[in-house]
This record gives structure tokens, sequence and C-alpha cells, in this order.
């Protein structure tokens, strides 16, 4: 997406459908000039709401991820046909609360505790102060009876804050990332807390129905309340009902940037500058701990070691985005990184044949397409993911019905992906032998497989996740407890 320039309003009109989500959909951009301009911001969460949003004419409220933005920045502005409403975050909340509850407290718990998750009592302070200027600027905007749909982990308390101000709304909350099992959440010392704010919702999403059974079972245990199925009962008598919803992409848009001429030239450009080697595997995520990029590195360069094939034969494209750079345990996993490629490129590579392509950096979805276009096989191994939207538009983006897809069982995704090569990615040998047995496949199997996961990712794309969603929340009527008693307990 092109920057925009800004578009003050005149006055702010209360919409009838809110986001709520750590970051605003755009990011502010400093110009030569000093002036500012509004970019696209990146992950998972933008590209899946901002199509949805443009077209109800909605509000955004989020954090313009920008913590030295002035007053002139915090004003509510126009893009692309919704209001945008930038949150302020300080320079120690930016610690506190982002760097820190989220992504160093709740992050690494909510995967699988595959780094260890610090518990801070002034981090879960300023996360709560945080969560609270949110709920307040939901409050301010949204209309009355108005659907407030809040995104994501970091904003978990939004829900009961915001019914505590505004109990007219109806409130959807939906959780990008895994919720863990009752095991794991029951480290956090705060946990009877984030459940009590998750239940201000009127209805929970999770990717997987795994994860929504984890909420239930937490909330019946730790907070005490009848549940019954995917319900939980109030004692005030309301409802609140716990779904998966698993997330998409939008496919319409992988499949035209797939066709045009402009990735299609990119793509052939892309595998000339590698050599055009019989087979390009290709990794794109954020930098980021949970992904299994450093197992995933290893595994392809035992194979070149073993002698299955040559730099000559296949080379492989990494993308890391860098990504909550000043978190230790991503500055540790950066370095890792680095020190393997240059030992893989090291000890295999030849003169203009490095074993890994290796990209710290950041692309356009243009440039994402090309690289899925030009790949055979696409490699997604983390260790625990919510979703993993990449699988699904590399999917997309096989136009031809070929290319072969190796992820993760542990990724959301593989609950749909069925006829990907699973791996498990803490299973060296066996992801080694899933990615030989793609290397080595024929067309006629790549294309059962590959036709197969083309029909699930149409069946079920962005506008659908977000439509089941908010039709379901819909039917929620606001200001009314319900007065049904559940039939048993379960
Ligand atoms: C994941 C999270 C999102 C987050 C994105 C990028 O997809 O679920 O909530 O926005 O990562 O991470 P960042 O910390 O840069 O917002």
């Amino acid at each position: 997406m092109t920057p925009t320039r800004r578009r003050r309003s005149a006055s702010v009109p209360r919409a009838d459908v809110v986001i709520v989500a750590n970051r605003l959909p755009v990011d502010r951009v400093v110009e030569a000039d000093g002036s500012t301009s509004w970019r696209r911001s990146p992950g998972g969460l933008v590209s899946a709401l901002a199509p949805v949003m443009t077209a109800q004419e909605g509000a955004w409220i989020g954090w313009p991820g920008d913590v030295s933005a002035d007053e002139e920045d915090l004003e509510p502005f126009q893009h692309e046909g919704m209001t945008l409403v930038p949150v302020s975050i300080s320079a120690l909340e930016y610690e506190e609360y982002y760097e820190g509850f989220s992504n160093a407290t709740l992050w690494p718990l909510y995967h699988d505790v595959v780094a260890k998750p610090e518990f801070h009592r002034e981090w879960w302070d300023s996360y709560i102060d945080v969560n609270q200027r949110f709920a307040g600027a939901a409050a301010d905007i949204a209309a009355e009876g108005a659907v407030v749909w809040i995104q994501d982990y970091q904003l978990q308390l939004v829900p009961a804050l915001l019914r505590d101000l505004r109990p007219d709304l109806r409130i959807g909350f939906f959780l990008h990332i895994p919720f863990p099992p009752a095991e794991l959440f029951s480290q956090l010392p705060w946990r009877r807390q984030l459940l009590e704010g998750l239940l201000g919702a009127d209805l929970v999403g999770f990717q997987l129905s795994g994860a929504a059974q984890n909420f239930i079972r937490l909330v019946r245990q730790r907070v005490g309340h009848k549940t019954h199925r995917d319900s939980v009962y109030l004692p005030d008598g309301r409802i609140v009902t716990a779904k998966a919803f698993p997330i998409s992409i939008d496919v319409d848009k992988f499949e035209e940037l797939a066709q045009s001429e402009s990735v299609q030239k990119r793509a052939a450009q892309i595998r000339d500058d590698l050599g055009n080697p019989r087979r390009i595997f290709l990794g794109i995520d954020r930098l980021d701990y949970t992904k299994g990029i450093y197992a995933r590195l290893r595994a392809f360069s035992e194979l070149i070691h073993d002698g299955h094939f040559t730099v000559e034969d296949a080379t492989f494209v990494q993308v890391a985005s860098p990504s909550r750079e000043r978190v230790d345990q991503y500055r540790i996993l950066r370095d890792d990184i680095d020190r393997l490629v240059g030992h893989i490129n090291g000890d295999l590579g030849r003169l203009g044949r490095p074993a890994i392509s290796y990209l710290n950096a950041s692309f356009p979805q243009e440039e994402m397409a090309a690289l899925y276009v030009a790949s055979d096989i696409m490699v997604v191994t983390p260790f625990r993911d919510g979703m993993n939207l990449v699988a699904k538009e590399f999917v997309a983006c096989r136009m031809e019905e070929d290319g072969a897809l190796v992820l993760s069982e542990f990724a959301g995704a593989a609950e749909e992906l069925r006829q990907a090569y699973l791996v498990n990615p803490y299973d060296i040998n066996g992801m080694k032998a899933q990615m030989l047995e793609a290397f080595e496949a024929d067309e006629k199997e790549l294309t059962r497989r590959m036709k197969a996961m083309r029909k699930t990712v149409a069946e079920n794309d962005v506008d659908n996740w977000a439509s089941n969603f908010l039709a379901d929340l819909s039917a929620v009527r606001p200001g009314h407890a319900k007065q049904v008693k559940p039939a048993k307990r379960s």
C-alpha cells in the first residue's frame, strides 16, 4: 500500500462497528521534509481485518506504532473509508506493556513456553493502565448498541473494562495466538484477572476448538462459573460463548497478485538470480523463536551434507522480518540464526551458490507473492503457531496447482491443510525425511495435494472468517442478560 497523507476529520462520527487492536492498521512515517504520512503496518492481523473495516466504514482504535507521536498525531482521522483513532503509549509503557507483559510474558506463555516467560508486577500494572486507555477510547467512539470487536493477547482486559463503561454494547474478542492448556496458563500470577477480563465479551473467538476448550475449562476451574459445551453461565444471567473461528487470508487478492504480469516476471527473475536450481525451498516468517527457523535450516543443511542433493540442485531462501528487536529472546535468536547461516554457507556453499539466501528484512506483498510463485517447497515449521497465514498465502498463490507445503503439525493451519507434508519440528530427522519426500515428489502427487489444499483455502477466506464472527456477535441481544439456564453442568 502506498503511504497516504492524513485527512483530519472535522468531527469524529460515532461508529456502529469498532475494532480495538494493539496496532492501528497504519504506521506513522516521517518523510524527509518532516511531514508525516501513513503506511499499512506489518502482521497478519492487519491484512486480515483492513478489507472488512473499509467495507463497513467502521472505526479502528490502536497504537500508531511510534512512542514519539505528538499531540496532532493522536487526533482521530479518516483513512481508506474508516475512522482511525490513535491511542498513545509512553516510552515506559512500550517497555512494560508491549515488550514486557505482552511479548515477554504472554507471548512465550501462550506458545507452549517455547521460551521462559518472565513475570514482573510492574509490567502487569502497565498492562492494566494501557488496557484501560483502550477501553476508554472504545467507550467514547462506539454508537449506542454498537458492535465492538477487540483483538488479541495485548488487550485481554478490555472486554470487561469496556462492559463496565458501556453495558449497551455487543462485545466480541478474538485471540489470534494459541490459548494454552490449564497446566501452562496456571503459571500466570494474574490468571483469574485475565479470565475475568475476557469474560466481559459476549463472544470469545479462538483459532482452534482445542483453545476454546482450554478457556472453558480454566473458567470453570479458576473462576468457578458454570459451563456447558461452548457456553459460560455468569451469576448475573449473562452467557458468554467461546468458539473457534479459524482465520484466513484475502484469497482473491493473492490469486490476483500471483497471476499479475509484474509478479510473474519478478518470479522468473528470482529463479534466474538464484541460478535456476531444480528446487527452491522458501521460508517467510517474522524473526520469532516460535517459528522454528533454526531447526528447519539445520534440517536443510543436513540434507546437503548427507548427499541427498547439492547446492546446484536446491537452495533455501529464508526471509526473516525484524520483530520486537529489543526483547532479549529476539536478540539472542537473531545472533543464533546469523551464526548458523554463516556456518552453513561457509561449510556447504560454492562460489555464487550459497546454500541459504538469508534476508533479514520485510517485503511488500507483491514481493512475497513473487517468492511464493518462484519457489517449489514452502517450509513452515513453528513449534507453536495460532494459525500461520504464510502457509495459506503460499497455497493461494499456487495457481498451477503445483509446489509442496511442508507444515508443522503445531501450526493452527495444520488442522485445515491436511495434505501438506506434516512435520514435528522437534524431530529433525522426521523433518528431513518430509523435506526430502517433497523434494522428490512427482508432479501428479504434488498436484493431488495442492488441489485439495487450494479448495480448503478458497472455501474459508478472510471475509468468511470476519462475517461468521460478526454474525454470531450480532445475534447477541445487547444489554439483555439472557436467563437461559444450562441443562447440566459439564
Ligand atoms: C502476531 C500477533 C499480532 C501482532 C503481529 C506482529 O501476528 O498475533 O497481534 O500484531 O504478530 O507483531 P508486533 O509485535 O510487531 O505487533
